[in-house]
């Protein structure tokens, strides 16, 4: 078989199942907060409810400041992996500030989360241990376990009941790993982190939590637990990159075995400057008003809810692209999520919300919801 005849039979396959995505150009505007701006192919100003810059620190004046400014010292690439001459005092600077915001003793950083993910999980599961993963965990944490040769366990979602019953079952002399999303992404619900950190406790597991959207908490106390904290600086931290907290000699094991750490380029210069102003800015005043507003605006959408992540769901995925439609005519950029993301059935309109959306952004947002009868 010639390969593009096989390849238009794959795209064929995936339109066929109704599918098919393609990329489309979203520029923000310079005065919008990163949330406003250009849709290729959509007339007029757009808003986005879309992003995963829940505070839109990607715009902020100290963050892109610090980035221009490692920029002009040390250039734009830094040239080679970590261990042999990649390494910058902007790594070990916000290494040390990771490690402290944490609590951890030591920190390290990844070109991406998902680099991360795939780190902890391919070096501390061993073809000795069993790895317990909550169903709705995110694809990289998935790919983590198909990395590793340890035996998964999928535990039902957000269920302690299950997760400690399979963790009594584990035959005599093998290791536990339990990992787990804080927020999850798909749906904004959190796990319940004391008791699942208690019973890794009392399992002597390995707890792994995920806690790239955790902008609004939990920050979990892990005492008495052996336990890594994988985190992004992609999401609410507005650069790029990944990192895992914990005990130096963890830390230290990753640095010498984990290969989407050691055959791979340092994370940029300006990248790791920029995250280290930007939760320099988190852990302010300015930060705790920034989170203030976040949570306000989630509060409008639907009181209580833990994350900035409200998921709408809608059922069948005609009805979830309708939807998506139907706001975007209105200029509100709202994705629409369809299996295989999410389960057959639940396909939903998934709002994100940030500290950069105005309350006009909101309110417009609430009228066109209740609207096309998709309230939240
Ligand atoms: C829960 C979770 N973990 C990890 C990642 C990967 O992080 P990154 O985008 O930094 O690769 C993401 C999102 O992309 C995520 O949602």
């Amino acid at each position: 078989v010639k390969w593009l005849e096989w390849v238009d039979g794959e795209n064929d396959e995936v339109r066929a199942a109704g599918r098919w995505r393609t990329l489309r150009t979203f520029d923000p505007d310079s005065d919008g907060g990163g949330v406003a701006g250009r849709l290729a192919g959509h007339d007029g100003e757009v808003v986005s409810f879309a992003s995963n810059d829940y505070l839109g620190l990607t715009q902020h004046p100290a963050v892109v400041s610090a980035a221009r400014a490692a920029l002009d010292r040390f250039g734009t690439g830094a040239g080679s992996a970590r261990l042999i001459v990649g390494t910058r005092s902007a790594h070990a600077e916000l290494e040390a500030a990771l490690a402290e915001w944490k609590r951890a003793d030591a920190a390290l950083v990844f070109p991406t989360g998902f680099a991360a993910n795939l780190s902890v999980l391919s070096v501390f599961a061993d073809a000795t241990t069993t790895i317990f993963s909550d169903a709705l965990n995110h694809a990289s944490i998935i790919d983590g376990c198909r990395l590793s040769p340890a035996r998964v366990e999928i535990y039902a979602h957000n269920d302690v009941d299950d997760l400690g019953r399979r963790l009594r079952h584990l035959r005599g002399g093998r290791r536990a790993v339990v990992v787990t999303d804080t927020v999850f992404s798909m749906d904004g619900d959190v796990a319940d982190i004391h008791a699942v950190a208690d019973l890794c406790a009392r399992a002597g597991a390995l707890l792994i939590i995920d806690e790239a959207h955790s902008v609004l908490g939990p920050d979990p106390d892990l005492d008495g637990v052996d336990a890594l904290r994988v985190g992004t600086l992609s999401k609410f931290l507005g650069a790029l990159g990944g990192f895992v907290a914990g005990p130096r000699p963890f830390v230290e094991l990753l640095v010498n075995r984990a290969r989407p750490f050691i055959f791979t380029t340092a994370l940029t210069p300006a990248d790791t400057a920029a995250a280290h102003a930007a939760l320099a800015v988190y852990r302010s005043a300015e930060g705790a008003r920034l989170r203030d507003r976040l949570r306000g605006h989630v509060d409008r959408l639907r009181a209580g809810h833990p994350s900035p992540i409200v998921p709408i769901v809608l059922g069948d995925e005609a009805r979830a692209v309708t939807a998506a439609a139907a706001l975007l005519d209105r200029g509100i950029l709202v994705p629409a999520i369809r299996p295989p993301t999410v389960a057959p059935g639940t396909s939903r309109l998934r709002v994100t919300l940030s500290a950069a959306h105005t309350d006009g952004h909101v309110n417009e947002l609430l009228a066109a919801l209740h609207d096309i009868d998709a309230s939240p």
